[in-house]
């Protein structure tokens, strides 16, 4: 039976703490996406932004708020009555709203950072939470750098702001400095010492800095946490968060060992991977747990001769269990819009007519020039497809010369804002060439920051998806591109990561947060 004793809340903060990865910054429309994909998943809570950060992060927060219905929405929030109030006002409409205040408890940071005394930090806190509480009873409070805290401060902190009206407190190993044995043991200890803490749901926010974010969650929730703060494919902050596929699948798959459930429709975790990754263009590397490539792959003969026997030999949990469909092959170029719908909807995309035509559209280009298209081509194909910001530039031609003798140069076409411009580049190689190219009829000299070439499923008619990263006014956005000729994929990833800078250049004026 699940009881609120057995169940473990899961928090999200793919969209706060996760942005903060470099090159994570996703737009107002890519966060409803990701918020969509959430809800449906069965998250808890989502921690949609950091309302008083810019007018962008407000919008986007109060957007999440408004649109989500099925999950809490948390706005985070300084201890001051400005973020709080602005936190609020951003969340106010939520089903149910929450605000996420925080400060820092370690001596590290009062000296260095705040430079304020214990006393004057306890002060804000608790009329940080008083403040938050006046406005809703869903606060969660976060002592930052919990776990190089005083412990008697820390758990007078805890007691302080429970009884000022926190419902829910957060204890973040910031830093990511934690031990398991011993992150289990602080929680136990303040379940021990703070006399009040049968009022709160103990959460914790693991950093990721020694590889340990989700073996420490993992440690709280044996002694007692009901919530863990985690975020798709572990992005956040520095080495990450806790990834929630981690924290999700261990509970499941060793229920026999914590004896607890969350609300996540698992078969939806490899699709949610999927869909972050293509949105910020920040891939998974192939051994990691759960959505890594590789996860469920089989490369020993040993392995594999068990797994033909009978699959419990070498596999904890099945693929399907978190969503990863045995590979099909998709209908060739005789395939009508009809069947294409129905694979997309098995595959879990559920899309508006104009994004369905658009995937038609490249799903027939791609199947003239490939024999065989696979639901990895199809994926990447509506994944780019749908994932595309208001487009100021769209890429309409492209013809490449290129050799060991001949100089490379790039004839591309492009629309911006609805202006058809054609341009010559030249350059070291035919992507040097094409990036010139594009800079031209752009206006635009953004920094590269990185640029690669994939190969999405195998054969040499496979189509490449690239990846192009630019920076610009200290923020960086990436780009993506799916295409059988490498060279298109790499000038449709360019365009995709200057679409994606348009927006956050529109953005630009964020506040310095702690
Ligand atoms: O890592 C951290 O301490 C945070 C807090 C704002 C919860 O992200
Ligand atoms: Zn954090």
């Amino acid at each position: 039976m699940t009881t609120t004793k057995n169940r473990v809340f899961i928090f999200d903060t793919t969209l706060r703490d996760g942005e903060q990865s470099p090159g994570a910054s996703m737009n107002p429309e890519e966060k409803m996406r990701i918020a969509r994909q959430l809800e449906k998943m069965g998250v808890d809570i989502i921690e949609a932004g950091f309302p008083v950060v810019s007018d962008g992060d407000f919008a986007s927060v109060q957007q999440i708020a408004r649109e989500i219905r099925g999950c809490q929405v948390a706005g985070l929030a300084r201890a001051n009555e400005a973020d709080i109030d602005r936190a609020w006002e951003a969340v106010a409409v939520a089903a149910n709203p929450r605000i996420h205040t925080f400060i820092s408890s370690s001596d590290i940071h009062l000296k260095y950072q705040l430079r304020k005394s214990r006393e004057q930090v306890l002060k804000e806190a608790v009329a940080a939470v008083a403040r938050a509480s006046s406005y809703t009873k869903n606060v969660e409070f976060s002592p930052m750098d919990a776990t190089r805290s005083d412990l008697d401060y820390l758990c007078q902190m805890v007691e302080a702001v429970i009884a000022a009206g926190a419902t829910t407190v957060n204890i973040p190993d910031t830093v990511g400095y934690a031990i398991p044995e011993e992150f289990g043991q602080l929680i136990a200890t303040l379940f021990k010492r703070v006399p009040n803490i049968d009022q709160a749901i103990i959460s914790v926010h693991c950093h990721n800095d020694l590889g340990l974010a989700t073996a420490n969650a993992l440690a709280a929730v044996k002694n007692g946490a009901r919530q863990v703060e985690c975020t798709i494919n572990g992005i956040g902050e520095r080495a990450g968060n806790s990834a929630m596929e981690e924290v999700v699948m261990a509970l499941k798959t060793r229920k026999d060992f914590f004896g607890l459930t969350t609300g996540i429709k698992t078969e939806a975790i490899h699709q949610s991977s999927r869909l972050l990754t293509q949105i910020t263009g920040i891939a998974v590397q192939p051994n990691k747990a759960i959505v890594g490539a590789n996860a469920f792959a089989h490369e020993s003969g040993i392995h594999q001769d068990g797994l033909i026997k009978e699959k419990i030999t070498y596999e904890i949990m099945t693929p399907q269990s978190v969503g990863i469909a045995e590979t099909h092959l998709v209908l060739g170029k005789h395939s009508g819009r009809a069947a294409i719908v129905k694979r997309l909807k098995e595959l879990g995309y559920a899309l508006n007519d104009e994004a369905v035509n658009r995937t038609f559209v490249r799903f027939k280009e791609l199947a003239d020039v490939k024999k065989e298209v696979f639901d990895e081509d199809l994926e990447a194909i509506v994944d780019e497809e749908s994932t595309r910001p208001q487009e100021k530039y769209r890429f309409v031609y492209l013809n490449v010369v290129s050799g060991s003798v001949a100089v490379p140069t790039a004839t591309m076409q492009m629309e911006v804002d609805g202006q058809l411009i054609q341009e010559a580049g030249f350059g070291v190689g035919p992507v040097d060439a094409i990036f010139a190219a594009i800079r031209k009829i752009t206006g635009t000299n953004y920094p590269l920051l990185k640029y690669a070439v994939n190969a999405i499923t195998g054969g040499t008619d496979a189509q490449g998806e690239a990846t192009v990263q630019l920076k610009f006014n200290g923020r960086s956005a990436t780009g993506r591109g799916a295409h059988p000729d490498v060279l298109v994929a790499s000038a449709r990833a360019y365009i995709n990561a200057l679409n994606r800078l348009e927006w956050f250049g529109k953005d630009a004026k964020k506040v310095e947060v702690a």
